[in-house]
């Protein structure tokens, strides 16, 4: 079980569990985290579950495909260094911990 703290662009902070094999996205949707869309499901076609990879985190994270790369190309929120599609994060014990920003939209 990894921990995920998202934050939430009023500050707001929720605090939840993703369980083994589950992204970022996927905990954050059973979790019912306003502000991940995920229109997709998860199959890297929408980009309606932007984040921004915390600072203390980002070099952690492995490096992103190409997909991603280009998906985040048309993000509702303006891309930053830190983007990321939390459908593409997968927790781990390495993440524990993980803060992921919420973005001020998805659409
Ligand atoms: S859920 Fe659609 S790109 Fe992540």
């Amino acid at each position: 079980m990894t921990t995920i703290t998202f934050i939430h662009p009023d500050g707001r902070e929720q605090r939840i569990s993703a369980t083994a094999g589950e992204t970022a996205m996927q905990a954050a949707t059973r979790h019912d985290i306003g502000g991940i869309l995920a229109e997709c499901g998860g199959n890297a076609m929408c980009a309606t579950c932007h984040v921004y990879v915390d600072d203390a985190w980002l070099s952690r994270l492995p490096a992103m495909a190409d997909d991603e790369d280009a998906l985040l190309d048309g993000t509702a929120a303006e891309r930053r260094a830190s983007s990321r599609l939390s459908c593409q994060i997968k927790p781990s014990a390495e993440l524990d911990g993980l803060v992921l920003h919420l973005p001020e939209r998805q659409a």
